[in-house]
């Protein structure tokens, strides 16, 4: 049979498949349901950057609406003791899944700025985490900005966290940004050890009876792979970190396509929230028979075969307007 093994940022998993920081990544029983299953590594659900904030504010009492950058954070929480509470169940569930599991575990922490927090990652790192994933979120909505002042933020987080961990550091980035190539290929040049592309933002809609903004569609769909898939393929081979594949991956066909467009390691959420943990099986097996049917025998034989740098007509990932596509649908 075909070997999965893959190196990730480092770490050896024994396949790439990745369960993607979800709701269903935030348990004991979860990480144990998702080793069984056969991911090669999970993601933790994210700790968020106020979170961690107020844990650093030893005088919780002193804390006011005014100093969290969402006041609706303040509502999601009773008192702030739940949220002293929370972080240290977080570094207890780090320190349990080393225990009870073999596959690496992946701190995750949401991040809006580059402040206090990232002193707190390296509690993270002393409980055990094997690595830890940033899922930093800027949406560049702001046009008394310039794309230089949206984009510091990455590099200024990244200027923060690196003195505070030896782990290996993962950025969760989104698709905004007025140049993401080379976005993606500065990030790469820095203490970065993966970039996962992308994150899947709330997405919002509008009720027409009530007149409210509603979150829609909180799981992803398949229609939505070829995102990520295009601009795995584009970076793979000419960025000097892994790459991650994160969105619309649904089942074994899209695992492929992106280990063939050069991910190192692909996310998964959605479809696992759809047909259950258990279908990591279903999707590694797939991987796996075609391995063996088209004579791969690791993964790194087929990694990045179908990359910009590796086919004959790059064009094809560049390409966003083509006649040939719409003709004979009129
Ligand atoms: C219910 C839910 C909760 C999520 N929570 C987090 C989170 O805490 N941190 C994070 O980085 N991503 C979070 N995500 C995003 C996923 O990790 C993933 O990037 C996104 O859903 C796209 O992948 P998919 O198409 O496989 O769902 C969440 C996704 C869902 C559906």
């Amino acid at each position: 049979m075909p070997d999965l093994t893959t190196k990730f940022i480092g770490l050896s998993l024994r396949n790439p498949l990745i369960a993607a920081s979800s709701g269903l990544t935030n348990s004991l029983e979860d990480i144990v349901e998702f080793e069984k299953s056969g991911v090669g590594a999970v993601v933790l659900k994210s700790l968020f950057e106020e979170e961690i904030r107020i844990e650093m504010k030893k005088d919780l009492s002193k804390m006011t609406q005014e100093s969290f950058i969402y006041p609706e954070t303040i509502d999601f929480y009773d008192n702030f003791y739940d949220v002293e509470d929370m972080l240290t169940k977080y570094l207890t569930l780090i320190g349990e899944a080393k225990k009870t599991v073999s596959i690496p575990i992946i701190a995750s922490i949401n991040c809006v700025t580059a402040e206090k927090w990232p002193y707190y990652a390296s509690t993270l790192q002393d409980a055990g985490a094997d690595a830890l994933e940033l899922n930093v979120f800027s949406l560049p909505s702001d046009f008394s900005h310039t794309p230089e002042k949206d984009e510091r933020l990455y590099f200024d987080i990244v200027e923060a966290i690196k003195d505070k961990v030896n782990i290996p550091v993962i950025f969760k980035i989104g698709f905004y940004s007025s140049n993401l190539a080379s976005l993606i290929h500065r990030l790469s040049k820095t203490e970065v050890a993966a970039i996962t592309l992308f994150n899947r933002f709330y997405s919002p809609d509008i009720d027409i009876e009530n007149f409210q903004v509603l979150s829609s569609y909180v799981l992803s769909s398949p229609d939505e792979l070829p995102l990520s898939l295009r601009w795995i393929a584009i970076m793979a081979g000419r960025v000097e970190c892994d790459l991650a594949a994160s969105t619309g991956v649904h089942n074994g066909q899209a695992l492929i396509k992106q280990i063939l467009a050069g991910a190192n390691a692909v996310q998964v959420a959605s479809a696992f929230y759809i047909h259950g943990k258990e279908y990591a099986g279903q999707m590694i097996m797939a991987l796996e028979e075609w391995m063996d049917k088209h004579g791969f025998n690791t993964i790194d034989e087929c990694r990045g075969k179908m990359s910009y740098s590796h086919i004959d007509n790059p064009a094809a990932y560049e390409r966003t307007q083509f006649m040939k596509h719409f003709a004979g649908k009129e």
